[in-house]
């Protein structure tokens, strides 16, 4: 298909809630992503953090396919091996003596985090304690009561009334004033992904994690964005040295298939009847996850994952040196990462321009350019990238130099 008739096709019958770059990717392969003309890209936002595993990977894709030729799917009223083993795996590389819940989704995952949160306060008094404290920038799904949740007013618009329940802390100070005696739990991103990329601070969180356990009061990592290896560990909540009551995963857990999953110290709240999905944790999903994990830890193990980030980490730090006109600082942790732009306009010349020359990055909060690659993006592809990134940079200045 022609790429004028996808777009009118797109057009005519999708619903219109995006903004969509037009291309058409018919290919992938590691960091790389083809055009169904032929061009290539260097992919730096992995479907936003989802193709952990980089695309077409092999190992991954063979499971996948000798999956789909076993059984898919069976429904949740049946023993399923492979949601049992996946669930293993998650708890034994948490370090947590937990359990887990699977849905499709990181608001899903959220839903039933807030279910789990809300059961918990419910003994507590006459009404129970049902008070959810946010963060503001947070963003932590699409579904009415994630949105609400979600401490961007940008998502509050249209969309009323909400759930009640839940409100909204400048920062994590501001989080203790705003505990009362009904609230149940604490839901934060540690780096939060859509919001600018920001890294909250560990001494900050260690403070706030230990108040929280010393006041019964459930503390829930939305690790939708961070977790799975993103940090180096299998939980960011692991370089934060913390131990949540409740993490929620999404994203890069399966490679592309979607599943979320929450992660639950508390692991007799919920009884049968009080949550349920129908494809939550269906075969084919973890097949995937378990095979995503595999790869991961042992990429970790073999110190491959160190060796990305740490080069992550000095490439950004070059761009800022050599383009300091155009960028603030380096913001984020591990393989999730920003450039914070001096403004709104330069980030999105900055995100056009890498386009043009076949580099992806992603935008995030007001003014940062932001980095989600596969996990297991070799050296030569990420040189490759940032090669295009810094003749993206360099038009933009050059814009910027002719408009002075
Ligand atoms: C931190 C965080 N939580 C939740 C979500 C929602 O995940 P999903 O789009 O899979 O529902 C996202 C998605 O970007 C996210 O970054």
């Amino acid at each position: 298909m022609q790429l004028e008739e996808l777009i009118e096709l797109d057009k005519k019958y999708i619903l219109p809630t995006y903004n969509r770059g037009l291309v058409d990717f018919s290919y992938g392969k590691g960091a790389r992503l083809f055009s169904a003309c032929g061009k290539d890209y260097i992919d730096f936002g992995s479907g936003i953090g989802v193709c952990s595993v980089g695309h077409s990977n092999e190992k991954l894709n063979n499971a996948i396919k000798d999956q789909v030729d076993k059984l898919i799917h069976v429904s949740n009223l049946y023993l399923n091996a492979l949601q049992a083993k996946l669930a293993e795996k998650i708890v034994q590389l948490s370090g947590l003596d937990a359990r887990v819940f699977f849905g499709n989704s990181g608001a899903e995952a959220n839903e039933c985090a807030i279910k789990v949160a809300r059961k918990f306060g419910e003994k507590d008094g006459k009404m129970g304690r049902y008070k959810i404290i946010t963060l503001e920038s947070s963003f932590h799904g699409r579904t009415l009561a994630t949105l609400r949740a979600t401490g961007q007013e940008k998502f509050h618009k249209h969309f009323a009334p909400f759930p009640e329940g839940f409100e909204i802390a400048k920062d994590l100070y501001d989080v203790y004033s705003l505990i009362d005696d009904k609230t149940c739990a604490v839901m934060l991103e540690l780096i939060q992904g859509e919001g600018g990329v920001y890294a909250f601070d560990k001494k900050q969180v260690q403070e706030l994690a230990k108040y929280l356990k010393e006041n019964n009061i459930l503390l829930i990592i939305d690790e939708v964005q961070t977790g799975v290896f993103r940090m180096g560990e299998m939980l960011a909540s692991q370089v934060y040295e913390i131990e949540p009551e409740i993490i929620t995963l999404a994203k890069g857990l399966a490679g592309g298939i979607p599943i979320g999953a929450v992660l639950t110290t508390l692991k007799d709240v919920f009884e049968v009847g009080d949550h349920g999905s129908t494809f939550g944790g269906n075969l084919l999903s973890c097949r995937a996850g378990l095979e995503v994990l595999e790869i991961l830890e042992s990429y970790k193990n073999h110190k491959f994952l160190e060796k990305n980030i740490q080069q992550l980490d000095s490439y950004l730090f070059a761009i800022l040196e050599d383009y300091a006109d155009l960028f603030n600082e380096v913001t984020g942790l591990g393989m999730m990462r920003g450039l914070q732009a001096k403004s709104i306009e330069i980030q999105t010349d900055i995100l056009q321009n890498a386009f043009l020359q076949g580099v992806i990055v992603l935008r995030s909060g007001r003014n940062v350019v932001r980095f989600l690659p596969p996990l297991t993006i070799t050296e030569e592809e990420m040189q490759l990238g940032f090669e295009r990134l810094k003749k993206a940079c360099q038009k933009v200045r050059e814009k910027y130099k002719n408009i002075k």
